[in-house]
């Protein structure tokens, strides 16, 4: 028999199996390819890649950048295959027997994944039932428990309801531990708490390239905190764990980054009239969101998912297990002709007769 390492058949899996739909509102990605103008340059810049060289100087650029934008000194700044790889690094750099991580549920079902990846403990905090964090009790248990590690995921996947930066800093100010925050969404809330790493050595801010700028299958995020701590996460990496067509289509994703807020207005506005109009059907409750997501609850919620997909569209559906979202489904704002046709089938759904 094979020996594999201990409790490895009792990790938890990542229940997002994906599937393929015809309108695929499931997995907050964007449903827009990159921006023509873009993508032609980043074919371009493929073609004079070298290939058989190890990818330092592509890693190197896209920090700049990174850390030029944020007036951050490079050193503050490391890129990980998707912000996944960021959020697991940390978790492992904090982590180990004995050591506590507290995150809020219903939350972000990795973290309860990655705790367990890095051999320690985790702490679910329960949101109430409006999905609010109570800040104060946040902290308490943070400190109660003595965890090395909190998690904070702003705006909140999958709620969609935000923090305030004041509410963040209060955190980082309150507890001694490190404090990540897991920004996936920031870009379609406006309210980044980057610049609060100046004042907090154990704020870690998390980003990645997948949601606002549609990169999710290219696999870049990025992180941001004072040098010590950056310096200390980066032993947990690989070395030349990114790839360089990656690096080379992120760099000039970033470059371009202007080309996107059309999009972002647009994911904005669709967010704010889907929800109104969802408002309107009777017995659904939706909820505030500043994501690129809308999470709902209504009592058919597992029926209204299958119509759904024997539409071909594929929104989120909770397990009835999961901490809070019974009867919840999450959709992913689209283009305003996907969320017309979700928006109709759903109404036709719940009041058109069936
Ligand atoms: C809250 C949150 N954090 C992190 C991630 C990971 O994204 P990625 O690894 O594509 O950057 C996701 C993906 O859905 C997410 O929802």
């Amino acid at each position: 028999m094979l020996n594999y390492r201990n409790e490895l058949d009792k990790m938890p899996s990542y229940d997002g199996v994906e599937k393929s739909y015809r309108i695929k509102v499931n997995a907050n990605e964007s449903t827009m390819n990159l921006p023509p103008l873009v993508e032609e340059r980043v074919i371009n810049r493929l073609a004079l890649l070298a290939f058989n060289r190890y990818p330092n100087e592509e890693y190197y650029s896209l920090v700049e950048q990174i850390a030029k934008n944020f007036s951050v000194d490079t050193s503050q700044v490391l890129l990980g295959s998707g912000s996944s790889e960021i959020i697991e690094k940390v978790f492992h750099a904090f982590g180990g027997a004995g050591h506590k991580v507290v995150y809020p549920q219903p939350s972000f079902s990795m973290y309860k994944i990655y705790a367990k990846a890095a051999d320690a403990e985790g702490v679910p905090f329960n949101l109430d039932e409006k999905f609010n964090l109570n800040v104060d009790e946040f902290i308490k248990k943070i400190r109660e428990v003595n965890a090395s590690l909190a998690v904070v995921c702003n705006p909140n996947n999958p709620t969609g309801n935000a923090l305030t930066p004041a509410q963040i800093e209060k955190i980082a100010a309150s507890i001694e531990c490190a404090f990540l925050l897991d920004e996936a969404y920031v870009e379609f809330y406006g309210r980044s708490a980057v610049n609060l790493v100046k004042n907090y050595s154990n704020l870690i801010v998390a980003r990645t390239f997948s949601k606002a700028y549609g990169m999710a299958g290219a696999r870049v995020g990025y992180m941001i905190a004072q040098p010590e701590v950056t310096r200390m996460i980066n032993r947990t990496f690989m070395p030349y764990h990114m790839n360089v067509l990656t690096l080379a289509a992120a760099d000039i994703v970033y470059q371009m980054r202007d080309e996107f807020v059309p999009r972002l207005q647009m994911i904005i506005a669709e967010r704010k009239r889907m929800s109104e109009r969802l408002k309107k059907i009777r017995d659904v409750e939706v909820f505030p969101s500043e994501a690129n997501f809308i999470l709902i609850r209504l009592a058919r919620a597992e029926e209204l998912k299958n119509y759904l997909e024997s539409l071909d569209i594929g929104i989120r559906y909770f397990s009835p297990n999961a901490f809070g979202l019974k009867n919840c489904l999450r959709i992913s704002i689209g283009t305003r002709i996907e969320n017309d046709e979700v928006f109709s089938a759903i109404k036709y759904f719940l009041e058109g007769g069936q």
